[in-house]
């Protein structure tokens, strides 16, 4: 992949991004598909039948091919949203015609568009790498958003990048993280530039914002969390 390495310069509405995106995924995060397929397993455990599950951020839309003999068994819909145009045609191509018109609803739209008005509508939503990428005063608005939406027994599952702890441990991870991508065949420009372009663009979120969430997943300083909501 080759990368601008202006300062803030990564966005997702780039079609070579979009084009590259799943093989990029998996060597910046080498256990992306291992927490997809836990992210998935969440989500299936609180799936009701004929219910709605909303996918934000979804970019090509993994979860939905990871998801869709469980949604197909259950009648259930599953709703993807992103707003970049080049991520959503990846996704459009990737679903099959038949199983999109019976189950699938992938568009291009802002996920606070898509929550406005739905409130005990969802049983499942999913912000999967997603939060990191709100502007930061936006974050606690789409969790109370997204919560909201929710109905009785549903489930919020948020994997986002979280400011870390500070200390000698956090330059120690910080560095194994540059090594763990190394490792997973990403060259030494590459990491660099992907870095630079990311200023100012993926900023972690203060832990805080997950104190009331249950956490089932953390590698150096992305965390998944689940907000479960009362019935
Ligand atoms: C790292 S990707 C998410 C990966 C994806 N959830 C997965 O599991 O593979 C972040 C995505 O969020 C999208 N995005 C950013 N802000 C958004 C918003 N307000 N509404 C919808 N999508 C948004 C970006 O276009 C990008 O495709």
């Amino acid at each position: 992949m080759s990368h601008d390495t202006k300062v803030g310069s990564w966005s997702f509405e780039k079609t070579s991004i979009a084009e590259e995106f799943d093989a990029h995924v998996r060597k910046h995060l080498p256990w992306y598909d291992l927490l997809s397929d836990k992210v998935a397993d969440i989500a299936a455990g609180y799936l009701q039948e004929s219910g709605m599950l909303l996918d934000c951020g979804c970019s090509t839309a993994d979860l939905a091919i990871r998801m869709e003999s469980v949604l197909k068994s259950r009648d259930a819909c599953y709703i993807g949203v992103d707003i970049s145009d080049e991520m959503i045609e990846i996704a459009n191509e990737r679903i099959s015609a038949e199983v999109y018109s019976m189950n699938f609803d992938i568009s291009v739209a802002n996920a606070f568009d898509e929550l406005r008005n739905k409130a005990d509508w969802y049983n499942v939503v999913v912000a999967n790498l997603f939060v990191m990428f709100l502007p930061a005063e936006d974050r606690k608005h789409f969790l109370e958003k997204a919560i909201n939406s929710l109905t009785p027994g549903g489930v919020l599952i948020v994997v986002d990048r979280i400011v870390n702890e500070g200390g000698y441990l956090s330059n120690v991870l910080n560095r194994s993280t540059m090594a763990d991508k190394l490792r997973a065949g990403v060259s030494t420009e590459e990491i660099g530039s992907k870095e630079i372009s990311l200023i100012g663009v993926q900023r972690p979120t203060d832990p805080a914002l997950y104190d009331t969430a249950r956490e089932f997943f953390r590698f150096g300083d992305f965390v998944g969390y689940v907000f479960e909501k009362p019935y």
